[in-house]
């Protein structure tokens, strides 16, 4: 080896370590690692060596991810830039899921609006195939902006929903009321993109402008930690973040819905907070 050679060997090693040991420090572990691309065809797309993933709809298709893995008791974690501008119509959801058998899912749906309207945060739980548990909230930042954190935690006592480490929704374990709880089957994490312009904006009054497609959001830093044997710290919810959001930002609420449920709130509406 020539000295010129060896001494550009040298500074790359030099200069890749200080990339390697940044990444680790601020970003997940590779998305090639963890997720599958599964629909839309080259609309969903990982880049920057596996640090970025984004899903694309156009007014053919939309399209998707879901993790090579499945959790059983877990905190997850993803970072999502949303579609700016006007999204109307569109969804972009973040789920749970088991792949087969009874239907459990721990929801987050993010529905667009017009440019300068708020986005709605959409929230639902279902165990052994029962939903009709939504929580709506409206956002206290832009989600178009920037990247924010939405997190699942769902630990064998609870389902928490947090964004940005605020809880804004807690689901407790409560079988002894006769609520199922999701705790045998393991679970898959699901991201998609996708036009629901018959109900999510405004009831469905506002339409796609697919004069604006291709409509792109972002993913990135997706973490799954293991929590069927650290419960001790997933237990700790601050109830001053949770009541703050549920006081300012959530517009709907199933537990008070009286016309959806005027022969009786669900067992679980008694024991959350
Ligand atoms: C997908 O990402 C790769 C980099 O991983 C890039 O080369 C390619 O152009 C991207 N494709 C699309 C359709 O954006
Ligand atoms: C992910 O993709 C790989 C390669 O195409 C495939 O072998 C594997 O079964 C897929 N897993 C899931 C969960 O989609
Ligand atoms: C869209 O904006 C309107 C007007 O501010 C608001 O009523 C609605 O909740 C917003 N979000 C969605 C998804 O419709």
């Amino acid at each position: 080896m020539s000295k010129m050679a060896s001494t550009r060997c040298y500074v790359v090693m030099v200069l890749s370590i200080v990339v390697i040991s940044s990444m680790m420090a601020s970003c997940g572990a590779n998305l090639f690692e963890d997720l599958n691309l599964t629909w839309g065809d080259n609309r969903a797309n990982i880049s920057n060596d596996g640090q970025l993933l984004s899903l694309s709809l156009d007014k053919a298709s939309g399209s998707g991810f879901q993790s090579k893995k499945e959790y059983l008791f877990t905190r997850i974690d993803m970072q999502l830039k949303l579609v700016a501008g006007n999204s109307a119509g569109i969804v972009t959801a973040y789920y749970v899921s088991p792949e087969v058998a009874t239907h459990d899912e721990i929801d987050f749906e993010l529905l667009g609006n017009l440019s300068g309207d708020p986005y709605i945060l959409h929230t639902n739980v279902f165990t052994q195939g029962k939903g009709n548990r939504e929580q709506q909230f409206y956002l206290w930042f832009d989600p178009t902006a920037d990247f924010h954190t939405y997190s699942i935690i769902w630990n064998p006592k609870h389902i928490v929903f947090m964004v940005d480490e605020s809880p804004i929704r807690v689901f407790k374990k409560a079988e002894s009321a006769g609520v199922p709880f999701p705790k045998k089957q393991q679970m898959r994490i699901y991201g998609s993109l996708w036009n629901a312009d018959n109900w999510a904006t405004r009831g469905g009054s506002v339409k796609t402008d697919w004069s604006k497609a291709p409509f792109t959001a972002y993913f990135r830093n997706f973490k799954a930690t293991d929590l069927s044997s650290t419960v001790l710290e997933s237990d700790k919810i601050d109830l001053k973040k949770l009541r703050w959001v549920q006081k300012n930002y959530m517009i709907y609420n199933y537990c008070q819905d009286y016309k959806k449920f005027s022969h009786g709130f669900p067992a679980e509406c008694k024991i959350n907070p």
